[in-house]
């Protein structure tokens, strides 16, 4: 199941009052505390630069007017305005910027939020300008590619399930133009390529999430990403029940058994042309198709969300295609485990001890700690491969979003490696902040019978989102660099649309891999 259609992107340098399309956008910032000497109103809007001849085409009269029509200029509000011939567009939307930056361009996600907020608000407009306010220095990349990819993603829409066509359902705006001081420069140019790939990866990614699970179990997920990244000229090897078992991998043939559609162990490979820089990344992603927690069953309330369980393994999977579109010159290597969590008479159970690739031996104490089980052997496995990093992404606990919330995922790992995923993440849009692997949540899961117990031995739920990242060390090699990215909170957005994020998946952590994989092969 695909999102019904992509936006189409394209650099405009005329003047937007002249842009024959059906709705203009243009920037507002808040001025809180002044009073509007004309409207009355508290405080006072801003025009963003680039709406400069809009503004002059209203004759001094555009700020006063959307002031009129309750426009504040808050982060993602859209006021349109009917522009009866003053422009060539028929509707002008003012999106809201929020305060006016001391520096000369709001930040890059603010960008982002506003262009999605946008595109979003006028669905039903097939072809949309968006004149915001971008730096006129030559490098206006980070604006520029905000913009860009604010637009295609507040432009997705699931394809969805229904029967009939909804009578009030407005298509997602088919054509962007985004008005930049030199449409022809290559370098403007080239990221609007970039934003495009990096765009379909999250798309992708938000459809993988959002499909049915009963319609995504893991044989058609495998199917699914190995057919993707076949066409993408990526190299596939798909394991298979038969394959997993012969091979030892432990965790994933113990979650996987539960349920009647079989476990797999996706590994696909990009190989840079030369050899690249000589450094190896390693991409892992949980891809637990559906988590009913199994024998440990979860509680009905909110359990449809767990269809989201495989986010990590299906932003790698689209962050590779994204990968094999950009060509970096670093080695990357991307492992998915997956896997349907189900409680059945053939179900793995508390009590259970499984030996996993490495050999380790868990005792199993809670089956809805499933992740972890999968993981651990996929970690394995690209370790064995061999390594420089490894980043791992899973929708891994709940602990996550009780300590960091919805929107900022947890990372834990080599510290220098969690720095950069942070720093990465912020520079991105995707915010993500170092937790620690304390020693005493590790000696809380010593096992009696076992090496490791899969969660503290006693189930305290002290430091929960850090026991899985205490249970995940055990699976990487002493030579390998890593980072363990807790991603439950922001992988699924179940509150109404917001800025660029649609209901549903997010694609998070999408862009922060593709980056990661593009910092690695410029420093190494
Ligand atoms: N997939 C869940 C974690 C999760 C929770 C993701 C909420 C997204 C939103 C994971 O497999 C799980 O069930 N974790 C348990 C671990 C516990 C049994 C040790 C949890 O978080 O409670
Ligand atoms: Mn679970
Ligand atoms: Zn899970």
């Amino acid at each position: 199941m695909t999102s019904p259609r992509t936006t189409n992107l394209s650099l405009v340098d005329t003047d937007p009052a002249e842009l024959a399309v059906d709705a203009i956008v243009i920037g507002v910032h808040s001025q809180p505390g002044g009073q509007d000497a004309t409207s009355g109103l508290a405080g006072t809007l801003l025009l963003a630069s680039g709406a400069e001849s809009i503004a002059a085409a209203f004759d001094g009269k555009l700020t006063e007017t959307l002031a009129l029509l309750g426009a504040t200029g808050g982060p993602g509000e859209v006021i349109k305005l009917a522009t009866l011939g003053t422009v060539t567009a028929p509707v002008v939307a003012a999106v809201g910027l929020g305060p006016e930056p001391s520096g000369a361009a709001p930040a890059p996600e603010t960008l982002r939020r506003a262009a999605g907020a946008a595109i979003r608000a006028l669905a039903g407009a097939p072809r949309v300008a968006l004149a915001l306010p971008l730096p006129d220095d030559a490098d206006a990349s980070a604006e520029l590619r905000a913009v860009a990819e604010g637009a295609l993603l507040g432009g997705y829409r699931f394809a969805g399930y229904k029967t009939r066509p909804q009578p009030t359902r407005r298509e997602p705006v088919a054509e962007v133009l985004i008005a930049v001081p030199d449409a022809g420069d290559a370098g403007a140019q080239a990221e609007v390529v970039r934003a495009e790939a990096v765009a379909s990866a999250v798309r992708l990614t938000r459809d993988w999430v959002n499909t049915a699970p009963n319609e995504l179990r893991p044989p058609s997920f495998a199917d699914a990403v190995a057919d993707a990244a076949r066409d993408a000229g990526l190299g596939v090897e798909v394991l298979d029940e038969t394959a997993l078992a012969a091979g030892g991998y432990g965790g994933i043939v113990a979650v996987g058994q539960g349920s009647e559609a079989p476990p797999r162990l996706v590994k696909l490979t990009y190989t840079p042309q030369g050899g690249g820089n000589g450094k190896r990344v390693a991409l892992v992603g949980k891809g637990i198709t559906f988590d009913t927690g199994g024998i440990s069953i979860k509680p009905a309330q909110g359990m449809w969300e767990m269809k989201s369980d495989m986010g990590g393994a299906a932003a790698v999977g689209a962050a590779m295609l994204a990968i094999a579109a950009l060509k970096p010159a670093v080695a990357v290597s991307a492992y998915l485990p997956m896997a349907e969590n189900m409680p059945s008479g053939t179900s793995y159970r508390p009590g259970d001890v499984i030996t996993m690739f490495n050999g380790k031996r868990v005792e199993v104490l809670n089956t809805d700690a499933e992740g972890r089980m999968v993981l651990g052997d996929a970690i394995a496995r690209a370790c064995a491969d061999g390594t420089d990093y490894l980043f791992e992404t899973s929708t891994l606990t709940g602990g996550q979003v009780v300590a960091l919330g919805k929107r900022v995922a947890g990372v834990m790992g080599t510290p220098e490696l969690c720095e950069r995923v942070q720093a990465v993440g912020d520079a991105v849009g995707e915010p993500a902040w170092p937790m620690p692997l304390p020693e005493d949540v590790r000696k809380g899961m010593e096992s009696d019978v076992a090496d490791i117990s899969q969660v503290n031995a006693g189930m305290d739920r002290a430091g929960h989102m850090l026991q899985g990242g205490v249970f995940l060390r055990e699976f990487v090699t002493d030579d390998v660099a890593w980072a363990h990215i807790d991603i439950a909170g922001p992988s699924y957005h179940s509150g109404e649309p917001t800025g660029y994020w649609t209901k549903g998946g997010t694609g998070v952590p999408v862009r922060t891999l593709v980056q990661l994989v593009e910092d690695v092969a410029a420093n190494g």
